[in-house]
């Protein structure tokens, strides 16, 4: 087995330069999914490198579709139509929450039964908020103490639900929609906040009819899908780090091109923005209903920021980072409603204080968030990951401002969404 890989953070002077940052995760988890039931081929280009989109494909390829790459490392897939074919064995999610919770929803409908299995991490996490409503549409789902994974989904002929999710779940709201696409009749899904609609969009990109109004999305079972070739967006949440190491640095430069603005996903520009740090959107186009442009920023000095709320469930995948940088900001930050960060890849608002005090900083963590302090001085520390990848990133961020140097054991795992972080990071770090 491979040793895995520390890597030792040095303060930076500044972050200056542009990059391009991998494809959305998110996206490229539901393209893949809806490419499977869309009979015929699918070609996506920037398809996310990351490890969780690659369990999302091995699952796929499991379940009797073609999976390649081309010549330009596009990945093609050969979709079967709404039936796909029961899997060999188990089908393996890895560490991906997304692969497991929103692939139940396809594999909820099909008429033979799936199991699903994840890594240690993935194994404690609350599959529940699945099995409950996709229980309700007429699949019969048996878990570990009945809310963890492995699970066995045996599929039925699925009717439409009307559903109120008691968490603001993308992934929920996803698995739904998938299995209302499978079901006679009309789903409905109410959330209880709004929270990133890729799910929504990528069904309209391959044909379907969605419903849409504020916080409630409907589908019809039975549409058919047609097959799709787009090119994935730059994902947000990956740019998130780089745009937190830009605005820590006075004479900061950054720009990022091609990068996702679906307004569901980048509440970020407004957090940065009440930090002090000034953003520019130059030319957004829209490419199959998602919204993608460049983004340049240069930072400044701002107030103390509260995020609480409706804003907490958009910013989910940013709070780490955003928590991260706080204690360098003029006005620290108070996160509030968090409390979905205790069931992430790790305990994220523990993870984020225990690493924070290591570093020397004062915070204080709440039941739902935390209080962080500006204007503190960090020191170097030996960084705990949990073998989360937001951890790892969020931390080698916040080494770039801190005293003497921070190491970050088994940086590895940032391979879960952003293979090549730490390069891309030292393309723009200057010292
Ligand atoms: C995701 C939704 C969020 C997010 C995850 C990706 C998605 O999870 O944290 O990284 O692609 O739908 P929840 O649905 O659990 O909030």
């Amino acid at each position: 087995m491979l040793e895995p890989k520390s890597v030792l953070m040095r303060p930076a002077r500044n972050v200056l330069g542009s990059l391009r940052v991998p494809g959305d995760k998110s996206i490229s988890h539901r393209y893949a999914m809806l490419a499977a039931l869309a009979k015929g081929r699918s070609r996506f280009d920037n398809f996310a490198p990351g490890a969780d989109c690659a369990s999302t494909l091995g699952c796929v390829r499991a379940l009797g579709c073609n999976v390649e790459r081309d010549e330009k490392g596009a990945v093609i897939i050969d979709g079967l139509g709404p039936q796909l074919k029961e899997s060999a064995g188990p089908l393996d999610c890895g560490n991906s929450g997304s692969t497991m919770r929103m692939l139940s929803g396809i594999l909820a409908g099909q008429p033979f039964t799936s199991e699903l299995i994840g890594d240690e991490s993935l194994s404690r996490r609350p599959m529940k908020r699945i099995i409950e409503p996709l229980t309700r549409m007429g699949a019969e789902i048996r878990a570990a103490d009945g809310d963890c994974a492995p699970l066995r989904i045996t599929g039925a002929q699925l009717h439409g639900i009307e559903y109120r999710p008691p968490v603001a779940s993308a992934q929920v709201k996803t698995s739904v929609l998938l299995a209302g696409l499978l079901a006679e009749g009309k789903t409905t899904i109410e959330e209880p906040a709004r929270t990133r609609d890729h799910g929504e969009i990528a069904l309209r990109a391959f044909g379907a009819d969605v419903d849409r109004t504020r916080n409630s999305v409907s589908i019809r079972g039975g549409q058919e899908l047609h097959p799709l070739e787009a090119y994935v967006p730059g994902d947000m949440s990956s740019a998130a780090f780089f745009m937190c190491a830009a605005s820590i640095f006075p004479d900061s430069n950054l720009v990022i091109d091609g990068v996702l603005l679906n307004p569901t996903r980048s509440a970020l520009l407004d957090v940065l923005a009440a930090m002090g740090t000034r953003t520019s959107l130059v030319r957004v186009d829209e490419q199959h209903g998602e919204l993608v442009g460049t983004i340049t920023l240069i930072p400044g000095s701002g107030g103390p920021v509260i995020i609480a709320g409706p804003q907490t469930a958009l910013l989910i995948d940013e709070l780490p980072v955003l928590a991260a940088i706080a204690p360098y900001t003029a006005g620290g930050l108070e996160v509030r409603d968090a409390g979905e960060l205790r069931v992430k890849e790790c305990d994220r608002l523990s993870a984020v204080t225990r690493n924070l005090q290591a570093m020397g900083a004062q915070v204080e963590q709440t039941d739902d968030g935390w209080r962080i302090p500006g204007r503190q001085r960090l020191h170097g520390a030996l960084i705990k990951t949990f073998s989360d990848h937001r951890i790892a990133m969020a931390f080698a961020i916040a080494a770039l401002r801190a005293e003497g140097e921070t190491l970050v054991p088994d940086a590895d795992c940032v391979a879960i969404s952003y293979p090549a972080f730490f390069e891309d990071l030292e393309k723009l770090v200057e010292r």
